[in-house]
């Protein structure tokens, strides 16, 4: 077994792409926004990533990085995937692994894996203990009927798609920035997350080259943002992603977020997908119910994974 680093090459990004195919043909890799994620990485984010060769076959991935979406202190996400036919070389990578950790000293790991892939129950026995758990689920608009949910949207309130609104005004941004760190700070998890800051959110979300202006609406009080809900692009087949969904907690129970969902769901339609996914944490009772009603289909939850201390190795 061979371990070179990833030269972020296309052949390299290819090389991790078929990887990530042959290991979890169910969840194939975004490359559209894998590359975005690295290019937008922070000056003082650590990040390195390696290829694992076998008679000169790439056969397994490995990474460790800044946490994308939470970037705490002393924090490292892991991620690796090998073909099932190289599934035994395992340990020796997580051996390789924990020795590059060394000069990094980090007070945490962090892992996201699927409950079914075999990654969970290796991690498992190297000590990593569960966090949160999040429902991926998704809708098949085949037979969506939305009839059942419409209902009148409240007095004064009116939905816009972000296409037909100054966006690339920077008031506007920074008005939709506030929204959104309100409403994440508003979502159920187990632990507070570490909002991006204004550049970094504008950078990383709006030059998304998964965003669809007109697939990410707002409801609007006057000029007031109160709600959002948006969909991206996705590289699966026919299917869109949804991002954030939420409203601000003054404006809650008022049928906003079934409205915003039903329109999504509309524009979905009209751009010509079947499918439409989406990821909850588990403990998020208000967005499951309205997911659950509208009849997305749960997969097998996506586990947030935790190990510290961190077992420490020669460098
Ligand atoms: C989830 C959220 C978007 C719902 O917005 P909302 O505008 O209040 O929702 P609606 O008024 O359209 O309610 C739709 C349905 O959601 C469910 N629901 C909403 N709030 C609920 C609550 N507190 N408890 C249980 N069910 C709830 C109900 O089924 C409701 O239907 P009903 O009114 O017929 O009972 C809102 O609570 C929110 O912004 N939460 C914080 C952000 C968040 O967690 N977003 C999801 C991240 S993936």
């Amino acid at each position: 077994m061979n371990i070179r680093p990833f030269d972020f090459s296309e052949a390299d990004y290819q090389a991790f792409a078929a990887v990530r195919e042959a290991a979890h043909p169910e969840a194939p890799l975004d490359m559209a926004q894998m590359k975005h994620l690295d290019r937008t990485r922070g000056q003082s984010d650590i990040m390195e990533r390696f290829l694992l060769e076998q008679a000169g076959q790439v056969v397994g991935v490995l990474e460790y990085a800044t946490p994308y979406y939470d970037p705490r202190p002393g924090a490292l996400e892991v991620r690796y995937h090998l073909r099932p036919e190289a599934q035994a070389l395992e340990a020796p990578l997580w051996e390789f692994l924990l020795a590059q950790l060394a000069p990094h000293q980090p007070r945490e790991l962090q892992a996201q894996v699927r409950e079914n892939w075999p990654e969970f129950r290796f991690l498992l026995t190297q000590g990593f203990a569960e966090v949160e758990r999040r429902w991926e689920s998704v809708l098949d608009l085949q037979h969506f009927d939305a009839h059942p949910f419409i209902r009148p949207l409240p007095p004064g309130i009116a939905l816009r798609p972000l296409g037909e609104l100054p966006w690339q005004e920077v008031a506007f941004q920074q008005a939709l920035y506030e929204l959104e760190i309100e409403l994440l700070g508003d979502v159920p998890s187990r632990e507070p997350i570490t909002p991006w800051p204004f550049e970094v959110w504008r950078e990383r979300t709006l030059q998304d080259p998964n965003l669809l202006p007109e697939g990410y609406f707002l409801a609007l009080e006057g000029p007031k943002m109160v709600g959002v809900t948006m969909l991206f692009r996705s590289n699966r087949p026919q299917t869109l992603r949804t991002g954030l969904t939420g409203v601000r907690a003054s404006h809650r129970r008022q049928g906003i977020a079934w409205a915003l969902k039903l329109r999504a769901i509309e524009f979905a339609r009209s751009y010509g997908v079947r499918y439409i996914r989406t990821s909850n944490h588990q403990i998020n009772r208000p967005m499951l119910a309205i997911n659950e009603a509208l009849g997305f289909v749960k997969e097998p939850a996506a586990v947030f994974l935790r190990l510290s201390p961190v077992p420490q190795r020669p460098g």
